[in-house]
């Protein structure tokens, strides 16, 4: 080890780190490795238009940011002098969120003169997994999937991580929040389909589950079916949706854990890895964390599934990663610009 990083690592590693990708601001601290404050303003503006608006998403991350990160600051007892580094979302999401949260990180980490770091989002929601004990141990497959991705991720260290199957159109959260949109419910409607599937029978309806090739996954026909489905139904009983809510929920979300799983299962049967984690907004749903588990179980496999808090987009999985580039004085530098997409 060198002196250099000797020393940052005797220096305990503060760091604060911002997240704002999307429709939430963030803002978390991280010392040694640990979280020790983790905040999150969620926007609850976008509801009424059943989908996050980008327009409204930036105003409401700059009337919060400020406020959000006084607040983590102060949940971990330090000032921004004590910091060792500052740390944001620098890709990928909506572009006028990621700008305000990269231009305050920016701003402090210039006039603080602190090292900024850059932090990759889905790789961040990756190593929420390495967050709480009991970690994982290297390598681990890691399925993230939330509103916008859905991936099977090879994680061999905190620096080296492969996409090994992603989806061709729709996200997982997108084929919940769409089905839901369906059903009359508001946006972000999984949490709503997870909440009735809970008294429904999964059996009671059959949704095709689709045919694509190697670790990839498409959500889209899942979709169409389930709408064509239910046009079919209402025109026999304009009342089908209402009497039968619970058991269309269990059945929708019981073919869209099996297809994840099913991937999950086969990407652990080609690469011979038996660490299996989950992350990402959707792994919140109780049908996939206990088909996780029961997963495990059947076929001898170590699962791994980051608290609530760290699932759904946080501040927190930036405060993780960006302590691991910490350790390797992986820094940005500030002329560094946030982009919507990023390659790995
Ligand atoms: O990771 P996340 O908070 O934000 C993105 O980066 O997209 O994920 C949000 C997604 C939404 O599609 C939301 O409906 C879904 O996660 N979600 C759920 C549940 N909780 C959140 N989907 C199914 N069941 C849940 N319990
Ligand atoms: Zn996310």
């Amino acid at each position: 080890m060198s002196d250099i990083t000797n020393k940052l690592l005797q220096q305990k590693g503060q760091i604060l780190a911002i997240e704002s990708s999307c429709d939430d601001t963030g803002a978390a601290v991280c010392r040694d490795g640990k979280i020790v404050s983790n905040l999150i303003a969620s926007q609850k503006i976008h509801e009424q238009y059943g989908g996050v608006v980008p327009e409204l998403a930036s105003r409401a991350h700059m009337q919060n940011i400020v406020p959000v990160v006084d607040i983590a600051l102060k949940n971990a007892g330090i000032s921004l002098h004590e910091l060792d580094a500052i740390a944001f979302t620098q890709a990928p999401g909506l572009i006028g969120s990621l700008l305000v949260g990269s231009q305050f990180a920016k701003s402090l980490a210039m006039s603080l003169q602190k090292p900024l770091i850059s932090v990759h989002h889905m790789q961040a929601h990756v190593l929420a997994n390495l967050i709480d004990d009991p970690k994982p141990s290297f390598p681990f497959l890691c399925l993230t999937v939330s509103g916008g991705h859905t991936q099977i991720v090879v994680c061999t260290s905190p620096y080296d991580m492969k996409v090994i199957g992603e989806t061709m159109d729709d996200a997982a959260g997108e084929a919940f929040d769409k089905t839901a949109k369906l059903l009359g419910l508001p946006y972000p409607g999984g949490p709503l389909i997870d909440k009735y599937a809970i008294n429904g029978n999964p059996a009671r309806f059959l949704f095709p589950e689709p045919n694509i090739p190697a670790l990839n996954f498409s959500f889209s026909g899942l979709k169409t079916s389930i709408l064509y489905f239910l046009q079919a139904e209402k025109r026999k009983n304009e009342y089908f949706i209402e009497e039968n809510l619970n058991d269309i929920c269990a059945s929708v979300q019981q073919r869209i854990v099996s297809v994840l799983l099913n991937k999950l299962k086969k990407a652990s049967k080609e690469t011979g890895i038996k660490n299996i984690c989950i992350a990402g907004g959707v792994s919140a749903n109780t049908g996939l964390r206990k088909g996780l588990e029961e997963l495990g179980q059947k076929s001898g496999l170590k699962t791994f599934i980051p608290k609530f808090e760290y699932c759904t987009d946080n501040a927190g999985m930036i405060a993780i990663t960006a302590y691991y580039k910490y350790l390797q004085q992986d820094f940005a530098d500030l002329s560094v610009s946030p982009t919507a997409r990023a390659e790995w």
